[in-house]
């Protein structure tokens, strides 16, 4: 059967570039990652194009507190960030910054597109103002008592003791957190978008199936409390891209953020010769998908799309939000060392571990997952290595010692190869799905099989047998067979093992239509163990590390964990 060839961008939600990557990041990036990896395995045309989210107050603030510049900032930031994308396995294509010429081009078309259409309104608004600063201040950056509860130190914005949410100046007691000054009101001259010009739009949108429903009827929320202009300006000193045709406004984050998916895949055309209006034009038939987190769907399912309504570019097919990560069933801790940077990890651990177990975990809705480390070493172990690993290493050396490392002619139970291949249609739904926890699960049973195919064959024992001998060849062949379809359904998963499977198998396994072929009457090479257990002593150590590494660095303000 010949599947139609897709043309597929997926995007992550852009890290910012004011902090180092940890675990709940990394749990976006891998569900990204593994879809993107998964449409290639299936012949399709996928990139996965993303960047740096360099601007903002935070990065600005983080940059004086380094006593450095913004720019010398996300220069070294960048490069952080991709060694460890890079480490973890994460197949990008193109790694940008939203700081890049490309995406300021990008912004101020998109911006020009919106004004020309009318949709961009400005007027005089009154903010919070830090005099000893000269700065507006963003509402994270205003502390104060909560007006609902009366809990000191609470952020402008909300309340993280009662939950409630309020305006900045309903605040008592309020105090600039970045000079500890009281803040003053003072007015200034604002940039919005007409969001209630694209409400329409907006709803056709929601019901072209782009949304999970879960996520969809959150939207339904929104319109129902009626959209409000977003406003899209902020004074100097910010760092950004100034707004055109002004001396000291800038474009907010949020403007360039995801307008740095488009520009980033911009540089990926120009690099490979992809026709970048086929992809971004209105009326496009390539597919396009948003992988983010829950807490930044407002920006993704109202702002987002209705920019590039408005600038006559197509809008995402998807959405894919995800939920948080939790760490031991509770929020990542400074204090228990469970906030844990993906560098940190990686110091200690394999990353196809890590990339297993979320996994086995994700699901297609917008749930938390927990990486419980105990549940983690436990289930690695017994299903990556004791299962899978498993299949390969009771057969192959065999295969080496007694057959000259070459397998039968024959398959002996080809009903149970086919069997594995049937179940190729369903993994690969649950993959498209997002249900990558249903993939991992069927997987496993079919490893389950295949090791009890090899246990009642029992070749350790008929191998002692003379007139036995073609047959063990042709088990070890089976098992070695079987091997390559799991390790193939698991290659978007664990790439660092299946390359490794790859090599002694002698062939790729990043192709699942050419499992229609079993692999019989060639060469193997020699096993090398593929992947070793977790010694449960490494996680003790990276959990150490991790309290002593945030001991050392301290906190940063308006660094977002989740
Ligand atoms: O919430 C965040 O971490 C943002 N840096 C995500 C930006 S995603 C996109 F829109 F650019
Ligand atoms: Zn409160």
């Amino acid at each position: 059967m010949t599947i139609k060839q897709r043309q597929i961008l997926v995007t992550s939600a852009l890290p910012y570039a004011n902090g180092a990557i940890h675990l709940g990041h990394m749990l976006g990036y891998i569900q990204t990652d593994i879809w993107a990896r998964f449409q290639r395995s299936q012949g399709h045309e996928c990139y996965f194009a993303w960047a740096d989210d360099a601007h903002g107050t935070p990065v600005m603030l983080s940059a004086r507190a380094e006593d450095t510049t913004p720019e010398e900032l996300i220069d070294r930031m960048i490069e952080e960030h991709k060694a460890d994308f890079r480490d973890f396995g994460i197949s990008y294509d193109n790694y940008s910054s939203t700081h890049s010429d490309y995406n300021r081009q990008q912004v101020e078309q998109i911006y020009q597109r919106l004004d020309e259409g009318g949709y961009i309104v400005r007027r005089k608004i009154k903010q919070m103002y830090d005099e000893e600063e000269g700065m507006f201040l963003p509402d994270r950056f205003i502390r104060g008592t909560c007006p609902k509860c009366g809990t000191h130190d609470q952020y402008g914005d909300s309340c993280e003791a009662c939950g409630s949410t309020y305006s900045p100046t309903d605040l008592l007691n309020p105090r600039s957190a970045v000079s500890g000054s009281k803040p003053v009101l003072r007015e200034s001259e604002h940039y919005f978008v007409r969001l209630a010009e694209f409400e329409q739009r907006l709803k056709d949108w929601m019901a072209s199936g782009a949304l999970q429903s879960e996520v969809a009827n959150k939207m339904q929320e929104w319109f129902t409390d009626g959209l409000r202009d977003w406003d899209i300006s902020r004074d100097a000193p910010y760092f950004g891209f100034r707004i055109p045709g002004t001396q000291d406004k800038y474009f907010y984050v949020w403007v360039d953020a995801p307008i740095g998916y488009i520009s980033s895949f911009r540089e990926l055309c120009e690099r490979e010769g992809l026709d970048f209006d086929h992809w971004w034009g209105v009326d496009s038939e390539a597919e396009v998908y948003h992988f983010i987190g829950k807490d930044i769907v407002y920006f993704h399912t109202l702002f987002w799309p209705a920019m590039l309504m408005g600038a006559s570019f197509r809008t995402p097919t998807a959405v894919y939000v995800h939920g948080f990560l939790m760490v031991n069933g509770v929020k990542m801790s400074k204090s228990r060392g469970t906030f844990i940077k993906a560098r940190t990890y990686l110091n200690h651990l394999n990353p196809d571990y890590l990339r297993y177990y979320f996994a086995a975990k994700l699901g297609p809705g917008t749930a938390d997952i927990d990486l419980n480390l105990e549940d983690f070493v436990q289930r690695v172990n017994s299903d990556v290595v004791g299962k899978v690993v498993n299949i390969a290493s009771r057969c192959a050396g065999f295969i080496q010692r007694k057959f000259d490392g070459r397998l039968s002619k024959n398959l002996p139970a080809p009903e149970l190869y086919s069997s594995f291949i049937k179940a190729r249609e369903t993994i690969a739904a649950d993959f498209e799905g997002r249900n990558y926890q249903s993939a991992i699960r069927r997987i496993m049973s079919l490893a389950d099989q295949a090791n009890r195919y090899i246990d009642d064959e029992k070749p350790w024992q008929q191998i002692k047998r003379e007139d036995r001998q073609e047959h063990v060849q042709g088990v070890c062949t089976q098992g070695i067979n079987l091997f390559r379809v799991l390790i193939t359904y698991l290659a978007p998963v664990l790439p660092f093992t299946a390359q490794k499977a790859a090599a002694f198998l002698g062939q790729d396994v990043d192709d699942w239509q050419a499992l229609d072929q079993p692999m019989l009457d060639v060469p193997v090479n020699t096993f090398q163990p593929l992947v070793t257990r977790i010694d449960p002593l490494k996680i003790k150590a990276m959990v150490d590390d991790s309290r002593e590494s945030l001991k050392l660095a301290g906190s940063k303000p308006g660094m977002r964990v989740t």
